[in-house]
């Protein structure tokens, strides 16, 4: 496997639901760049197609044609190129959704761990960089305690820590702050763009949170499939 340095580059990504009469084109004709290190916005309505851009990127579904590159490496060139999507998806793209889905029999810090002990890291080096991240996300204070006894600003730092346990190039967050107050929305923007600067990480976020559009530097819009690139407010997040 290479070492991405990560990015993210899309090119003429489209994807077409079903066949014939009942086909849905969700991507006419995608282009995007997110830069190591940067977090970038992707606002757009219901059904334009940010769930399904993605879900394509995190090889979840397949496109129908286009071009995918995360790091240096094409991943998607009119097909996949790469045999283990499931390798892909565990080592190289975190995931963080609107709901945390924690595992609700483990506890904070084996939630954490989980995919780097899938992943082939020991078991005590697991826990110990689930520390690290619980401690950097300001949740180390419940690193014993079950999901259900946190606060939904505590459970969404925890997703977050567990998207970022195995130090993937690539977060994909779809509506991370939906459910949070200002401040903690604000809260988890700060964290985001700290982890791209510290890890280099490029990470797209879907939202239509108007607490949070005017932190991003640059914002795709999508519409009817296709995407339309802006500068955004980039309010500063800094203490
Ligand atoms: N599995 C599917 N089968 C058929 N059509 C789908 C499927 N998933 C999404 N679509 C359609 O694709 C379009 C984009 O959907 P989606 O990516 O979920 O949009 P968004 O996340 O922006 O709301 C919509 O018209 C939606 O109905
Ligand atoms: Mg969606």
């Amino acid at each position: 496997m290479t070492t991405a340095q990560g990015g993210i580059k899309i090119e003429n990504l489209r994807k077409v639901y079903g066949h014939g009469d009942t086909a849905v084109e969700a991507l006419k004709n995608v282009n995007m760049y997110v830069a190591p290190g940067e977090v970038v916005g992707l606002v757009g309505p219901s059904g334009s197609g940010k769930s399904t851009l993605l879900k394509c990127l995190g090889a979840i579904i397949e496109p129908s044609s286009g071009k995918m590159t995360l790091g240096d490496e094409l991943i998607y060139d009119n097909g996949w190129t790469l045999p283990d999507l499931r390798a892909l998806r565990r080592d190289r793209i975190g995931f963080v959704f609107q709901a945390p889905y924690l595992i609700p029999f483990l506890d904070v810090t084996d939630n954490v761990a989980l995919l780097p002990m899938l992943a082939g890291v020991s078991n005590a080096q697991a826990r110990q960089r689930a520390l690290e991240l619980l401690g950097a996300l300001d949740v180390a204070h419940r690193a014993k305690a079950e999901p259900s006894q946190l606060s939904g600003g505590e459970q969404q730092r925890v997703s977050i820590a567990r998207a970022l346990a195995n130090r993937p190039p690539v977060i994909l967050a779809d509506e991370p702050t939906a459910p949070l107050d200002s401040e903690r929305a604000l809260g988890v923007m700060r964290i985001l763009n700290a982890m791209a600067k510290q890890a280099n990480t490029a990470i797209i976020v879907v939202t239509h949170d108007e607490k949070i559009i005017p932190t991003f530097k640059r914002i795709y819009h999508i519409r009817d499939g296709e995407t339309h690139e802006e500068m955004g407010e980039g309010r500063t997040l800094d203490l």
